[in-house]
């Protein structure tokens, strides 16, 4: 899909080539500290699987995925916070190294809910690597041990990433100037 069909688009952060290298470089770590260890990638549906997939082809050791999907609302002043589990993983993570995989680290809300919850099932290991980070929106303190890219704070779709569920098909990210707070829906 060419840039010039997407409205309001403003500029492309990241190209396919740049998303590709990086991968690679955040995969190669990925690979060097997980080897011998039982490795489970956890994707959040459905922001994640794009780059999931990507990271899981690069990743040179064994290992295994699984794929959670989590609702967030906005509470009754507003601001974003509230998040269930709409869908939970198949399997347990009971004594496994899990690297649990975000398309993106905003407020942190969704990351310390999903930490909260995987954390008491008694996982061997718990990290976390996003795609893209927002560290400039952080409301609550997270933990983010690997980072493809950080970004200014706008709205951007690609690579996984949506607005009202469109644009996650795109190879590369974009930043949307059209999208505000009041214009965005809080879901996965
Ligand atoms: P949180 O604010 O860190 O809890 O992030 C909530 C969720 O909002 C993320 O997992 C994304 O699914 C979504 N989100 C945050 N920023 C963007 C954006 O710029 N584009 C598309 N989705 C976003
Ligand atoms: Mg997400």
């Amino acid at each position: 899909m060419s840039v010039g069909l997407i409205p309001g688009v403003e500029r492309v952060l990241f190209t396919e080539e740049q998303i590709d290298q990086r991968i690679r470089e955040v995969a190669a770590q990925i690979s060097q500290r997980y080897a011998g260890k039982p490795l489970k990638l956890i994707g959040v549906l459905k922001g994640s699987v794009f780059f999931l997939t990507a990271l899981s082809r690069q990743i040179d050791i064994p290992h295994t995925i699984d794929f959670l999907a989590i609702s967030s609302f906005s509470n009754k002043s507003g601001s974003p916070g509230v998040v269930r589990i709409a869908k939970d993983l198949d399997d347990s993570i009971e004594g496994e190294d899990v690297l649990l995989v975000e398309d993106i680290v905003d407020t942190g809300f969704t990351l310390r809910y999903l930490l909260q919850t995987l954390a008491g099932r008694g996982p061997n290991s718990l990290s976390v690597c996003t795609f893209l980070d927002r560290n400039s929106r952080r409301i609550v303190q997270v933990p983010v041990d690997y980072r493809c890219f950080e970004i200014p704070d706008r709205f951007v779709v690609g690579f996984g990433l949506d607005h009202n569920q469109l644009y996650r098909n795109l190879g590369y990210v974009t930043s949307k100037a059209d999208v505000t707070s009041s214009t965005r829906i809080f879901r996965d």
